[in-house]
């Protein structure tokens, strides 16, 4: 006989913090283990990537009672001190995810959780392709080999249920009240056709300040940008549930 249990995600992208904020997102938390069995950041974690604004970002997050699972965003980029600042979290006891993929416990359901970054190029029909200058080349190729590499992490992961973790967008319907003009920087729909045909049970992303919530993949996967100021809240929970 199977029975199923739930596994709640605590999620959010696009917290900014720097020093002038430091312990306010932490109070923010308080009491996030009796919601939540684990919590993913979708990126944009600092204002602009400042080693001060990394270490920041580590205490507000340190040995919360739950797993935390984070991928950066184009901010924690902008000092090119990502990597610096991915270290100070993981000293911090978060697990960074750079186009791979981790398996957490949850209660007895192994959650994988695969993804990175992301990169931009636009949806279907509306986006740059391979053609033409060297750097538009560049651009989209970037973006291709990081939808390649979660489509291959998502194969590779042995787990119950899978989350993508994202900062970028899969798809447009979450870009919603975002100018038109700025998609192609706000995602692509290449990550969608890479995890559409891996397959997972949601996919969490941030970036898109403006954007709508709610959204589905063209394979049907739910897409939650859970952006700060969409959801106006410290974080959403949501359930996956599981079979045991
Ligand atoms: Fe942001
Ligand atoms: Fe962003």
């Amino acid at each position: 006989m199977s029975t199923l249990t739930e596994v709640r995600i605590a999620a959010v992208g696009d917290i900014h913090l720097g020093e002038d904020v430091r312990g306010e997102y932490r109070k923010r938390l308080e009491g996030i283990e009796e919601r939540a069995d684990v919590l993913m950041l979708a990126g944009d974690l600092t204002r602009h990537g400042t080693l001060e604004e990394g270490r920041v970002v580590a205490d507000e997050l340190r040995d919360l009672p739950i797993p935390v699972v984070a991928v950066l965003g184009n901010h924690d980029y902008h000092s090119d001190l990502q990597h610096e600042i991915a270290g100070e979290l993981r000293d911090a006891g978060v697990m960074v995810l750079d186009d791979d993929g981790v398996v957490v416990e949850c209660g007895g359901t192994k959650l994988g959780v695969v993804g990175g970054k992301g990169f931009g190029g636009g949806f279907a029909g509306k986006c740059a392709s391979e053609f033409g200058e060297r750097e538009i080349k560049d651009f989209v190729a970037h973006t291709r080999y990081i939808a390649e590499s979660w489509k291959m992490a998502l194969k590779e992961t042995q787990a119950d249920r899978r989350v993508v973790l994202s900062h970028y967008s899969p798809i447009k319907e979450t870009l919603e009240g975002e100018p038109l003009e700025i998609y192609p920087f706000l995602g692509s729909y290449l990550l969608a056709e890479a995890v559409d045909t891996a397959g997972a049970d949601l996919i969490l992303h941030g970036h898109a300040h403006k954007g709508t919530e709610k959204g589905l993949t063209p394979g049907g996967i739910r897409v939650r940008n859970v952006a700060l100021p969409v959801l106006g809240k410290a974080y959403a929970v949501y359930c996956l549930e599981c079979g045991e």
